[in-house]
């Protein structure tokens, strides 16, 4: 494994941009996407995408809106 962090950034009006380190992705049953080698992926965030959960640029059609700022969560 690697120990490079997995760097998630939220792109306004757009995806979720996974990159760095090694992650995978599972579906709600358990089975791996195969990535293709790729080490970065854009994950949906407009629910538009015809390649759910991978992001296919849909959300520019959509219109999709939503820009995000970083904040501190509250503690659990
Ligand atoms: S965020 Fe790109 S298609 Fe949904």
């Amino acid at each position: 494994m690697s120990d490079t962090p997995v760097k998630i950034t939220v792109k306004n009006n757009g995806s979720l941009r996974v990159e760095g380190g090694t992650f995978e992705i599972y579906d709600a049953e358990g089975k791996m996407f195969s990535l293709a080698g790729r080490t970065a992926v854009s994950i949906c965030r407009c629910g538009h995408s015809q390649k759910q959960p991978f992001c296919d640029g849909s959300h520019a059609a959509c219109d999709f809106k939503s820009e995000v700022k970083a904040f501190d969560l509250p503690p659990k």
